[in-house]
């Protein structure tokens, strides 16, 4: 029920604009954290769309989750700036001290690591945002100081 207004509150602001499936699904997924794959035969109804259309949208925007996140979700910048001051090895770090690979949410849903493509914050990298908020010069030990403040 709770995808299910998500998904029509996303359709009633959206459908009449150009774009109007991405809206949506940029809609749904704010409220619910991810577009969830029974959602889309419901998006594709609304829209007028094939289920394939939909879901082939879903599946090209890395933008868009399909699985519900963790209750934190860390941004890790990968772009060249940061690659330059020792983000290869905070991603290194991140993976192996969090358990999981980009995309993945850590066994007690607390932390889904995702790659991101420069933050704006070239100069202060290696950059991290974790949920809304913008981290600089992130060392690996302040990254591991960073999960315990979430976990704790
Ligand atoms: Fe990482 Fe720009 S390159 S913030």
């Amino acid at each position: 029920p709770e995808q299910r207004l998500a998904v029509q509150a996303a359709v009633q602001a959206n459908r009449d604009q150009p774009g109007n499936l991405l809206l949506v699904l940029h809609a749904v997924q704010d409220r619910l954290g991810f577009v969830p794959p029974d959602a889309v035969a419901l998006i594709a109804f609304e829209l007028n769309l094939s289920r394939a259309e939909v879901h082939g949208v879903v599946s090209f925007y890395h933008a868009f989750r399909t699985a519900k996140p963790g209750r934190h979700v860390l941004h890790l910048c990968r772009a060249e700036a940061c690659q330059s001051v020792g983000a290869a090895a905070l991603e290194a770090h991140a993976k192996k001290s969090l358990g999981v690979d980009f995309h993945g949410t850590t066994a007690d849903g607390a932390v889904t690591l995702e790659p991101v493509y420069c933050l704006g914050n070239c100069a202060l990298g290696p950059a991290l945002m974790i949920d809304d908020k913008l981290c600089g010069r992130v060392t690996p030990a302040r990254f591991d100081q960073f999960v315990a403040d979430m976990r704790a």
